[in-house]
């Protein structure tokens, strides 16, 4: 027989059919304002009589994925608040050149979408839809920067069948400052920007190679509002998966090309392997936080603690390309996985005075999934398909014509494919999925998100308002005051739309 039957069902993180886990609303005072609610969170363990190693202003992590974290990901995470762990599904060189390209770049400092002489008008008119600005330094094959192109310089219509060359403006009309005279200073560059009169001044070192660009719509958001995490050289924060198999030689790799923090990425934490690496990184690099996981029960909170884990990771199934429990019946529903990990975090920060920060791994797919994941207890969150539609991932857009209710409506769609899929196979050594030759993951399609910027900033507003109108300003306050109740179909219903034909466009499909 069994050895145990939990006779409670499993709750997901939210089951939109089913049930709904939703936040009560709770007392809001009126010094409760959006600048005031705190969506910081520490990453790293800490005692009561110390700081976390590593703390986000926006407790939210971008999986280590091959379709969502590359260093354009991480570099757009930290400057949210957030962080990028950038995938171990590849070769240990390639991993360490993406860590060593995010640690490269210092807080406003951009490293900008370029065009050639020879690209299309039309393009760059593509291009700057896609990418939501409009202006591009022109460069040569080697990075050298002979001009710029705005969307100044040509007039849509007339000139969409010209080159970018034809309506460039050259280097020496326009102003450029070089890396040695701004010496990575964010303050020193904006004088020189002031100076210039312009909205954007590249920076180039002495043989004219393009380095970055500073923004003074980017600067004034740097000075206005520092969320970014950066680290003690104002460089930003980055993470990087590991497995269980090369990590000897992945890790120093790593940690060489600088990266803050390192990820177990196993799908099943609680293992000889996954003790194995922990104590190797925690004697050999004893400096650098290591998160383990993933784990779903108070047992594997607790082995990762014993075994020096700095931060746990929770989550076996709940991911949106994961089949994890259809292939193989393990796993465990996202909600009750946290709420049993938090209270043995809780417990053990009792039992200790040290306290390991929690993880909420897969299931977020819309805004309100990463404040209800913190009011469980979580308190940080890991989205991959919640980022996956976002220009910052290293996956090209494509546009589809779909069918949705007989009409056809044009979309714009991103890949998105498990580190378990078929898609991922060649990188399965290296992967979450070491041991075996079956999928654990499917690929996928979501639907295009717009820059992280914008992305975030929407999610933000959303879930501040909700920590707000459950009475909370805090993570914190959520798991301590938080209270959440589970929807019967009818009230998920209710709560949702109902009763009306909706408008379908692009914007309506998107969550
Ligand atoms: P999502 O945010 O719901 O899309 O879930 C993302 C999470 O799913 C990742 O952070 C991983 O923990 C997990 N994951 C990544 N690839 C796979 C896979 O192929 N199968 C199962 N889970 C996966």
């Amino acid at each position: 027989m069994v050895k145990h039957i939990i006779e409670i069902p499993s709750r997901a993180l939210a089951e939109f059919e089913l049930q709904q886990l939703i936040m009560i609303p709770g007392y809001k005072t009126k010094d409760m304002t959006s600048d005031s609610t705190d969506t910081s969170a520490p990453l790293t363990k800490f005692s009561s009589n110390e700081k976390p190693k590593i703390k986000l202003n926006f407790a939210a992590l971008s999986s280590a994925m091959q379709s969502v974290t590359g260093p354009k990901m991480a570099i757009s995470m930290a400057q949210e608040g957030g962080l990028g762990v950038i995938f171990c599904s590849q070769p240990i060189d390639a991993q360490a050149k993406m860590v060593k390209n995010v640690k490269s770049h210092r807080a406003g400092f951009v490293i900008p979408d370029t065009v050639f002489p020879e690209t299309a008008i039309s393009d760059v008119i593509k291009l700057s839809e896609d990418r939501g600005h409009s202006t591009f330094p022109v460069v040569d094959n080697n990075g050298i920067l002979l001009g710029y192109i705005t969307k100044n310089d040509f007039d849509r219509k007339r000139h969409s069948n010209l080159l970018v060359k034809d309506r460039m403006l050259p280097l020496d009309k326009i102003s450029v400052a070089y890396d040695d005279e701004i010496n990575d200073n964010l303050m020193t560059a904006y004088e020189k920007l002031i100076e210039s009169h312009h909205g954007s001044l590249p920076i180039i070192t002495r043989e004219k190679k393009l380095k970055y660009a500073v923004f003074k719509k980017d600067i004034d958001h740097h000075i206005d509002k520092p969320l970014a995490v950066l680290d003690a050289e104002k460089r930003y924060v980055v993470g990087a998966a590991i497995n269980t198999s090369d990590y000897k030689q992945r890790v120093k790799a790593l940690i060489e090309a600088g990266a803050d923090i390192l990820f177990i990425d196993t799908s099943q934490g609680h293992t000889d392997y996954v003790k194995d690496t922990l104590q190797f990184i925690k004697k050999e690099f004893s400096n650098v936080p290591i998160v383990g996981g993933n784990i779903v029960t108070r047992e594997g909170f607790d082995f990762l603690a014993e075994n020096g884990a700095d931060a746990v990771k929770v989550g076996m199934g709940p991911g949106s390309i994961c089949i994890t429990q259809e292939q193989i019946g393990v796993g465990r529903g996202q909600g009750t996985s946290i709420l049993e990990v938090a209270k043995a975090r809780d417990d053990y920060y009792k039992k200790t005075g040290i306290y390991i920060p929690v993880i909420a791994d897969g299931g977020i797919r819309v805004a309100k999934d990463i404040t209800v994941a913190w009011a469980l207890g979580a308190d940080v969150v890991m989205a991959g398909k919640y980022f996956a539609g976002c220009d910052e991932t290293p996956t090209k857009l494509r546009t589809m014509a779909r069918i949705v209710e007989g009409k056809t409506i044009e979309v714009r769609e991103k890949p998105y494919w498990g580190e378990g899929s078929d898609k991922a196979k060649d990188w399965m050594i290296a992967g979450r999925y070491g041991q075996q030759d079956f999928p654990e993951g499917v690929e996928a399609w979501v639907p295009y998100a717009g820059t992280l910027k914008n992305h975030l900033t929407q999610a933000k507003a959303m879930i501040k308002d909700g920590m707000r109108k459950a009475g909370c300003s805090s993570i914190k306050d959520l798991h301590e005051n938080a209270v959440v109740q589970i929807l019967s179909a009818g009230s998920i219903k209710e709560g949702g739309v109902h009763d009306v034909t909706v408008e379908k466009t692009e914007k309506s499909l998107n969550p």
